[in-house]
């Protein structure tokens, strides 16, 4: 354990698994209080189970990002358990299924553009207006890189909805640096979670796959996304607004 975060109040969005657990699990080792949000209930009971062993601090609070009351009442609980909010990482978030634009499902459209962009921007609106009569923050999307480089045939929801939230989160770190909040994004590529992997794949298939699509030559650790947003998040980003930390492997190079 470190005290970088201590006395910070931090909200991780889609903590459940992944990315967003390893991301609330570092936060807490930092010294941070951390609520741990999700729709489903037993991945977040998981992840604050594995903060509270690590004898760190965490709630766990059932919200669905791409529904205004329920984000609204995630910041809420959050100030009233834990006394404010001082950080958020904004990283719930889905892969769906892929297909060319040509045969379009409106309703995987919908889904993505709901979740990946709507809720993202219904989470920045409800922290900023905490946030921003209470001292400021900090504050942390997780993209893609998919949004930038968009060469994945087949996925335009997801690169769409990826790229929105790169633009959304320049846009908000503008309109609102002067409230003393500091907004940025961190784009992954592929990480070692199971949303990279295909229908059917194990992570011995994933890696074959991704050996000659990635520079480096293998797939992302979740730690190695989550020391990124942690300095975003983090007084040594001091003077860094607005930015989109790609992380992934050289992909984007
Ligand atoms: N893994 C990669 O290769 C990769 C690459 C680039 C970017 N990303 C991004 O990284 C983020 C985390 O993904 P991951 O790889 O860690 O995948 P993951 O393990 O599937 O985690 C996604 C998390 O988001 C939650 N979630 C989904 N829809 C939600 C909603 N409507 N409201 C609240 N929470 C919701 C999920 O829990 P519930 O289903 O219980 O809600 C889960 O906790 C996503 O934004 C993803 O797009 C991942």
């Amino acid at each position: 354990m470190t005290d970088r975060f201590g006395g910070k109040v931090v909200l991780v969005t889609g903590a459940g698994s992944g990315i967003g657990r390893a991301s609330a699990l570092a936060f807490a080792r930092e010294g941070a209080t951390v609520v741990a949000a999700a729709r489903g209930s037993e991945g977040i009971k998981e992840t604050v189970a594995l903060i509270e062993a690590a004898g760190g601090t965490a709630s766990a609070v059932v919200a669905d990002v791409s529904k205004a009351d329920e984000v609204a009442n995630l910041i809420r609980t959050t100030v009233e358990q834990h006394g404010g909010l001082h950080i958020a990482h904004n990283n719930a978030g889905v892969f769906p299924k892929p297909g060319p634009v040509g045969d379009t499902d409106l309703e995987v459209w919908q889904r993505a553009i709901d979740i990946n962009l709507t809720g993202l921007l219904l989470s920045l609106k409800y922290e900023i207006q905490y946030m921003r009569d209470n001292g400021g923050g900090a504050i942390v999307n997780t993209s893609s890189n998919i949004g930038a480089h968009g060469r994945r045939p087949g996925m335009a929801a997801y690169a769409a909805s990826k790229a929105a939230a790169s633009t959304l989160t320049r846009v908000a770190a503008l309109d609102h640096i002067k409230d003393g909040i500091r907004i940025n994004a961190v784009s992954p590529g592929a990480t070692d979670t199971s949303m990279s992997l295909r229908p059917g794949e194990d992570a011995d298939g994933r890696a074959e796959r991704l050996a000659s699509v990635v520079p480096i030559g293998r797939v992302g650790g979740t730690d190695e996304i989550v020391s990124a947003v942690l300095w975003l998040a983090s007084d040594e980003a001091a003077f860094v607004v607005g930015h989109d930390l790609v992380a992934d492997g050289g992909v984007t190079a």
